[in-house]
């Protein structure tokens, strides 16, 4: 399987260093067998399709409304993405999650309204640290799966990339073993392959949080995990080159 090594910025960058970050990028070599996206905040959304314009990465927003259009606020839609070349989008981050009440309902609308525009979704799911510590991380993701995913059939789900992202790993420089990684990861594909049979197979399937160019070789070897999903080590162009060469290493 193709592995993915998808940088998000959350809300980092200025305009000026965005360019720059972005430039780099572009110089960056990438494996025939990786495919790079990055997300940076949505002002930057157009500068970055136009500075990778002729290269293979591609461009991901962090977030977009359910809706197409219409009275909502400080909203984007698909549509909008779509209309300026971005091919993909993250969807129910934890962050989005906690500080913005998104719900997994609210997140299988989104998916469902991304995916009729053609975009991928970069959906996330994975347990708070609490859940880790009772036991329960296999049955909250199982969950999280099931009210976000569950309405998909094998075609839908394989234009899906899934982002196991243990909440207590994000940002905090504690990283899930790559045991635990890779039995999350297993969990996940058997969920899937539960509803949808062997399209489980072409489902990605990537690991994020503290996910860093002295942890990734570890993580990326397991069987099940197809590549990361970068926060704090996307900004920095070396560590992000550093993270896409050991996805073609692995
Ligand atoms: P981190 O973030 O790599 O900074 O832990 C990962 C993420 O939130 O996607």
């Amino acid at each position: 399987m193709r592995m993915i090594v998808a940088g998000n910025w959350k809300m980092h960058k200025d305009h000026t260093e965005a360019k720059a970050l972005l430039g780099a990028m572009k110089e960056m070599s990438i494996p025939s067998q990786v495919d790079v996206m990055v997300a940076p905040p949505f002002p930057f959304l157009a500068i970055a399709v136009e500075e990778l314009k002729g290269t293979s990465i591609t461009v991901a927003a962090q977030n977009c409304h359910e809706k197409e259009h219409g009275a909502f606020t400080g909203e984007v839609s698909a549509t909008m993405l779509r209309s300026l070349g971005v091919g993909a989008c993250i969807i129910g981050h934890s962050e989005r999650r906690q500080y913005f009440g998104e719900s997994d309902a609210i997140v299988a609308e989104k998916i469902k309204t991304l995916l009729q525009h053609g975009l991928i979704p970069i959906y996330c799911c994975g347990e708070r640290k609490e859940e880790r510590i009772e036991d329960r991380q296999f049955e909250v993701v199982a969950k999280q799966i099931q009210v976000a995913l569950g309405w998909a059939d094998g075609q839908a789900l394989r234009q899906v990339v899934i982002a196991y992202e243990p909440v207590w790993a994000i940002g905090t420089g504690l990283t899930a073993t790559a045991q635990q990684a890779q039995d999350m990861h297993a969990h996940i594909r058997q969920l899937v392959r539960t509803q949808v049979g062997d399209a489980a197979d072409a489902v990605r399937i990537l690991y994020g949080g503290s996910c860093k160019p002295d942890n990734a070789e570890e993580l990326f070897a397991n069987a099940d995990v197809d590549g990361g999903l970068i926060g704090g080590a996307s900004l920095d162009a070396g560590q992000f080159a550093a993270l896409v060469r050991s996805a073609g290493s692995a």
